[in-house]
Parts: C-alpha cells; structure tokens; sequence
C-alpha cells in the first residue's frame, strides 16, 4: 500500500471518499496504523502481527520484570481518554493497556465537566487535548467525529494520533480487534480461524461491533457469516454488500435455534434501546426468541465459542457462565491486551517488545 498525507486532501473531498480509499492515510510507513478508524484498516498481515504482539505483551507481563520493562517503554508519551458517551470496558481496557505500557493518562467522561458545557465545539476540545496529549483515544455518540477529528489534527501543528473506541452506529474498531483475537486464541489448537460459522445474534441493525467484526473476519478464510434477529434488528445492506462483493458465504434468518448446532462461534448481542427514535420502540419488538440458555447450550458443539461484546441484559443467561464455552470474561480480558497491542504499534515499539519476548521467554 502507498501511504498518503491528510496534508494534501481538504476534508471534503476526503470524508466523501469510499472506506477503503480513506486506509493509505490513516497508516505509517511501516504498514501499521496511526489513526485507527475503521476495521477495514486492518488485513490478514496486519491482524496476524497484532494479535502475536498481544500474545506476546501477555507472556511479558506475567513476571515483575516483564511488567517493568513493558512499563519504560512509552512512560514518555500521555493519552486522552475522551469518552462522551457511557463505556465501562472498552474506556477501563484503556485505561489498563495504558498503564501496562507506562503511557500517562487524562480523562474526559462527562462532557458536563469540560468546557463543552459552556458551549465550546468538540472540534475545539480535541485541539484543546492536542495541546497536553500525544494520543486521544474517543468514544462518541457522533458518527464520523473521530475521522473528522484525525483529518483536522492531522491539518495543525500538533498532529497526534486517534483512537476510535466506538463512533454512533457505525465502527468499533477495537472491539472487533478483540474479538478476532479470542476467536484466534480459541481455535489456535483446533486448527485456526479458517472454515468456521461465526453466528450474530441480536440487534444487528444498530450493533457497531457486529458491524467491524463482520468485516474484519473478511480477511480469513472461508468464515461463513449467519446473521439471526427479528426482522426490525437484521444487519444492514451495506455490511451484506461487502460481503456480497468479496465472495463471502453468509445467510440472514430469524430462527435461531436451527443455527446453534452449525456455530463454531456465536456472537450474542443486546437491543441497542439507546438509539430509539422514539421511546419505547425497541420494546415493541419480540425478542424472547434469541435469547441463550441451558437450552440453547445444549445444542451447542463441544468445541464451539459463546462470545458476547457485553454489557449484557437477558440475552445470555446466567446460568450459562460457568460452562468454559462462554468466553465472554476472557474475550473482555483479552480487550486489554489487544488494546496493549495496538498502542504499543502506534508509537512503534512493538519491535522492542517482540525482540524481549524472544531472548526471554
Ligand atoms: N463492549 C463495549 O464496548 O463495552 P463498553 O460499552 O462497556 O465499553
């Protein structure tokens, strides 16, 4: 891939062009991210360096030496986290990735506590940032504000990379990062994520992370995708073009039942109430039929996976978490690592750590 420069292309012309035309200018010269936007950024080379670099940050920090190392690596360098909307996970895997790696913090959670409320743009807020950070990591309701925020930063005096953390309906990049590495982790010994059924489950139609998954399980092969919910909640036409376009076998239906005993992973999803248009919309629609429980785990194959991006309602029951097929505790755990992972490529020394990782475990 030829790397491009937001320098050289104003906001317009650049927000208007396709996904995969926006990639050339959201990477560093060595092929990994700088600004980390959209799942389509990353390709099978890119995910197999990442999630080796996430396996082995996990095998470092296993000993106190290994944590201390990994803690001088970038104890230079202090992130944002600036999350407008509520996060428990993905703001607290971070939060944790950060200080494995030495990176200082600082936080916005309640725009009500910035200058926001006094009426200053986000435009303004993430400038202001720049000024103190060397990365901002976001989470906002706003689709497209993270891009637009790169692009600008990109275009000032303090150019900083961003991390998405969740934008509106649309992209969770590192969620999907996350669970491609549990689905990786959990087939590495059962011959790999290759051949396999990844069920979705849920409110498909407003689910970001069903939408980045979708599209980085893509670049494996033969991953056939089944997407179940009632009618209102089905996955979106632009997701199902994708695949469409790459070839990629995949099925809509509402009966999930029929689709337990094919899954080698099923991927749970709650009803996204927040984004009704009007109240109580969702609630309208029944949803007593994707629900999983010791029914459900019956007709699921030994080997198979129960993956849910969490927080969770009454879709999975509880009664279901101690079965070691629901991996959606190490799934979240594994979000911290992947996280590691990724800023630690973004200010480039995931080398060092690979170069640690071979001379002493
Ligand atoms: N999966 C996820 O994004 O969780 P949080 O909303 O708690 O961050």
């Amino acid at each position: 891939m030829t790397n491009k420069r937001m320098v050289d292309i104003a906001w317009e012309p650049f927000s208007a062009l396709p996904v995969d035309q926006k990639t050339p200018y959201l990477m560093q010269p060595d092929g990994t991210p700088y600004h980390t936007l959209f799942a389509q950024q990353f390709d099978y080379a890119l995910l197999d360096r990442l999630t080796q670099l996430a396996s082995e940050i996990r095998g470092v920090a296993k000993t106190r030496a290994g944590m201390c190392f990994l803690h001088e690596l970038v104890c230079h360098k202090r992130a944002m986290l600036y999350f407008s909307q509520p996060s428990s996970r993905t703001f607290l895997s971070f939060l944790s990735a950060c200080q494995i790696l030495g990176v200082q913090t600082g936080e916005v959670r309640d725009t009500a506590t910035s200058s926001e409320f006094k009426g200053e743009s986000r435009e303004d807020s993430v400038r202001t940032f720049s000024s103190y950070f060397d990365m901002i990591i976001m989470r906002t309701p706003e689709k497209g504000l993270a891009e637009h925020t790169a692009w600008m930063l990109s275009n000032s005096e303090r150019p900083i990379p961003i991390i998405n953390a969740g934008s509106g309906q649309d992209q969770h990049p590192t969620q999907a990062l996350l669970d491609i590495y549990t689905l990786v982790r959990s087939f590495e010994h059962i011959g790999g994520l290759r051949d396999r059924t990844v069920v979705f489950v849920g409110d498909l139609a407003r689910g970001r992370t069903v939408r980045s998954l979708s599209y980085l399980l893509t670049n494996y092969p033969n991953i056939r995708q089944v997407f179940i919910a009632p009618q209102p909640l089905q996955i979106c036409d632009d997701v199902l073009a994708n695949l469409r376009n790459k070839g990629v076998e995949h099925r809509c239906s509402d009966d999930f039942r029929a689709s337990i005993p094919e899954a080698d992973a099923i991927y749970m999803t709650r009803v996204q109430d927040e984004w009704d248009k009007e109240k109580g919309e969702s609630s309208r629609i029944d949803t007593s039929r994707f629900h999983f429980g010791p029914e459900q785990l019956k007709l699921l194959q030994p080997h198979a996976i129960l993956m849910h991006p969490l927080p969770r309602r009454e879709e999975i029951s509880t009664a279901v978490d101690r079965d070691p097929r629901a991996m959606y505790w190490r799934q979240m755990r594994n979000g911290m690592w992947i996280r590691t992972a990724l800023i630690a490529m973004t200010f480039g020394c995931d080398k060092r750590i690979h170069e640690y990782y071979r001379q002493n475990l």
